[in-house]
């Protein structure tokens, strides 16, 4: 698969995390939270794997590089946001909201645009060459002690920062 293709199924993953939990009902909090922590998990892995190795590799074929680093750290901002005011809150449904609409303007500008454009300009040859690379960082990732272990612990940083409140934008 070319890169473009494993970032695209990656989003449909972060997606359909996200669906799953809009749908469960609010008195499912236990259910609410190990959704939520695969989805902070996985977003964490996504951004790394382009921050690391897509983004780098695609500054020369499209402007959308420098922009969407920025949008990166708006999403680490909200998913704290979400993470802190946690599935027991009322506030919980309307920052998963805020948080949904912000990874589907991300990934829905990079697989519009970006992407497209990294498809345009890149051969093939190097484009399946980093799709297989992203797609074995991202198994190496997942299987990583190392790489658990600081997830866990960024979550739990996140959860004991005070401040469930939405900041003011
Ligand atoms: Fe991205
Ligand atoms: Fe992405």
């Amino acid at each position: 698969m070319r890169a473009t293709e494993v970032l695209t199924a990656h989003h449909d993953e972060l997606r359909s995390l996200l669906s799953e939990l809009a749908r469960l009902p609010g008195d499912r909090a236990v259910e609410r939270q190990r959704v939520l922590d695969h989805l902070v998990d996985e977003l964490s892995l996504h951004e790394q794997l382009e921050d690391e190795i897509f983004y780098p590799s695609v500054t020369a074929a499209s402007p959308m590089v420098a922009v969407a680093h920025a949008e990166h750290r708006y999403l680490e901002d909200q998913v704290a946001v979400v993470v802190r005011t946690g599935p027991r809150r009322a506030g919980f449904d309307e920052e998963v909201r805020v948080l949904t609409a912000a990874v589907e303007h991300h990934a829905g500008h990079e697989e519009s645009e970006m992407f497209t454009e990294v498809d345009a300009k890149l051969d093939a040859d190097v484009l399946e060459d980093m799709g297989a690379r992203i797609a074995a960082r991202l198994e190496e990732l997942r299987a990583s002690r190392t790489t658990q272990l600081r997830l866990r612990v960024k979550r739990e940083v996140l959860r004991r920062t005070p401040g469930g409140a939405r900041r003011p934008r």
